[in-house]
Parts: C-alpha cells; sequence; structure tokens
C-alpha cells in the first residue's frame, strides 16, 4: 500500500546562493518547503492555484509560481525568493516610489519586476504591463510599480 511517509526524498536546493538539504515528500510543493521547512516566509500563500502571484519566486531567471510547482523540480535549479533580492536596485525603487503595497502581494510584485529588468533591461510600456498581468493586486492601480521598474531601466541606460 502506498504511504507517502515511506516516500521520503533527500534533496538539495540551492536557494538565494545557498546550497541547502532538506527531507521532503515528492508531493510538496516548492511553495511549502519553501516557506514551513526553510523559514522563508515572504513568498505568500494566496490563492494556491497560480492566479495570483503572491507565491513568485525566480527560477532560473524565470518568474514561477511557487504554488504550481514540486519542490523536487527545483533540483539543480537557482531559486531566488524575496530575501535574497535585500537592497537590490528594483526593491530599493518600490520603497522609493512608494511601489511598497500590503505584504502579501508586494513580495511576488517585485520577484517578478526584478525577472523582467533582467531579461528586458530595456523594457517598455507594452511588456512592463504584460509582465504585471501575472500579480493580481485587488486594491490599487500598478502606476507606482510601472515608475519604480521604469526607474531601475533608466538608471541602468544612464550608466552607459
Ligand atoms: S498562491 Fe500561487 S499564484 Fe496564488
Ligand atoms: S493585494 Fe496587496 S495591496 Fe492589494
Amino acid at each position: 500500500m502506498y504511504s507517502s511517509e515511506s516516500k521520503k526524498l533527500d534533496i538539495s536546493l540551492s536557494i538565494n546562493d545557498e546550497e541547502r538539504s532538506i527531507t521532503i515528500r515528492p508531493a510538496n510543493t516548492l511553495l511549502y518547503v519553501i516557506r514551513e521547512q526553510f523559514g522563508l516566509t515572504g513568498a505568500k500563500p494566496g490563492c494556491y492555484n497560480g492566479d495570483c502571484g503572491a507565491c513568485t519566486v525566480d527560477v532560473d531567471g524565470v518568474p514561477i509560481k511557487s504554488c504550481l510547482m514540486l519542490a523536487v523540480e527545483g533540483v539543480g535549479k537557482k531559486i531566488t525568493t524575496i530575501e535574497g533580492l535585500k537592497d537590490t536596485p528594483i526593491q530599493k525603487s518600490f520603497v522609493e516610489h512608494f511601489a511598497f503595497q500590503c505584504g502579501y502581494c508586494t513580495p511576488g510584485f517585485i520577484i517578478n519586476c526584478n525577472a523582467l529588468i533582467q531579461k528586458y533591461p530595456n523594457a517598455k510600456d507594452e511588456i512592463i504591463e504584460e509582465w504585471l498581468e501575472s500579480n493580481i493586486c485587488r486594491c490599487t492601480s500598478y502606476k507606482e510599480i510601472e515608475e519604480a521598474i521604469k526607474a531601475v531601466i533608466t538608471r541602468s541606460e544612464e550608466q552607459y
């Protein structure tokens, strides 16, 4: 008979540039493991079905809804959570432009915006708007978030 307890796996995950070992069940989501086992509570459980973006983490440069990814799928990949973006240009720009929103949606937005800037360092409005569609805030507009992104883009353009 199948027993989930007998199917535990020992894996190692690279999270925020640190290799960390953990014992998991194969069915554990990445969201569960980073929050409940590693204690990294920045990624938030919202809808649990890929709609809200509150659980977004960066996996090999791609923003991923961690509620939809199994932890075991993260083996061999570079995972960055909001805790790993402390003092980065985008995190500071969110503060400078009052783009921080509630504690629930902000981490996912910052992760998503950081990945956007890495992939499209010269992103125009269309791309920015398209990327922001993957994260839901039901309270306000995304104007300040867009300004925070543009400020980082403009600053890096000025360096050249
Ligand atoms: S909790 Fe993962 S997208 Fe909402
Ligand atoms: S859901 Fe966070 S401010 Fe609206």
